[in-house]
């Protein structure tokens, strides 16, 4: 076996082992907890395949009420899914420590369940304030089991899921101009936190809450976005379009924070596109 394929078969296993295997009568549960909360006559939920599952799970819920039908994005966030949480912030924090001077940018732990999703609801109504184009908000709810996140659903596709086009990483760049504008900090810039419509719009989601400097916390923005970005386009390719938003001597101050950008304890972070664009980053 590769060492790609071994990491690959090891992450499978972390993962397994860290994720809520959820039981059909845990399904019911939730049906049931979610027909009662909304007054409705039918729910049903289905897991989306997407996403951590390791921290949060996703479902796609449709509800039934008085003959009209509608679809709402729900994440279900358990006790286990808070401990992985907290573990996942703790190893960035690390690695952003080790790695590099950032001016005290820590990503906040979380003490509670409900922590973690009302701090995400607030944050993407910050950005809908700003018109950053994100899922609407539409409840937390909280029990002795889990808390959940309710929001619009967005019938699109993740960034991280095909191939991805040069209008998207305009888009995708276009975003965090517009969050440094707006002087708002976003945490946890990857792929698959961009949604895709039919419309060619995208929406931003799935944020993080932070400390620290917000310059410093504005930066890695930046650099998880064109380190992305690089995983499925040339990084020389990615660079161009970075400099129609942003000027050379701010792209420049992104270079030792592409490192950090790629802690990801959940993906396999791929260390020779991070090198590649750092050289294309220098000789550009
Ligand atoms: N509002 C939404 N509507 C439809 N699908 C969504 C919505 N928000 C997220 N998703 C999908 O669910 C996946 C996981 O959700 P996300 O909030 O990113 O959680 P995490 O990455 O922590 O598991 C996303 O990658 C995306 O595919
Ligand atoms: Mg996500």
């Amino acid at each position: 076996m590769s060492d790609f394929h071994l990491g690959k078969y090891g992450l499978r296993l972390l993962q397994n082992v860290l994720t809520d295997n959820h039981s059909p009568t845990f399904y019911r549960g939730l049906e049931k907890y979610l027909r009662k909360e909304l007054q409705a006559d039918e729910v049903t939920v289905k897991k989306c395949k997407r996403g951590s599952h390791w921290i949060s799970v996703p479902f796609k819920v449709n509800v039934r009420t008085c003959n009209e039908s509608q679809t709402l994005f729900v994440k279900v966030l358990t006790e286990k899914g808070l401990r992985n949480f907290n573990y996942a912030i703790e190893s960035r924090n690390l690695r952003i420590l080790i790695l590099a001077n950032l001016c005290g940018l820590r990503y906040k732990k979380a003490g509670s369940k409900q922590d973690v999703l009302t701090y995400e609801a607030a944050t993407l109504m910050r950005f809908k304030a700003a018109r950053i184009c994100a899922p609407t908000p539409l409840k937390v709810f909280d029990t002795e089991f889990y808390s959940l996140l309710m929001l619009e659903y967005i019938k699109g596709t993740p960034l991280g899921g095909g191939i991805l086009r040069q209008g998207d990483a305009e888009r995708v760049l276009h975003v965090v101009k517009h969050l440094w504008d707006s002087r708002l900090v976003h945490g946890d810039i990857k792929l698959d936190n961009f949604i895709r419509t039919k419309d060619g719009s995208i929406y931003l989601s799935d944020c993080l809450n932070w400390t620290g400097s917000r310059q410093a916390a504005m930066y890695y923005d930046l650099a998880s976005a064109l380190l992305c970005l690089s995983r499925k386009l040339e990084p020389y390719t990615v660079l161009k379009i970075a400099h129609q938003f942003f000027t050379a001597l701010e792209i420049r101050e992104v270079l030792p924070l592409i490192d950090l950008a790629g802690v990801q304890l959940d993906a396999l972070t791929d260390e020779d596109r991070a090198r590649q664009i750092k050289t294309a980053m220098q000789s550009f």
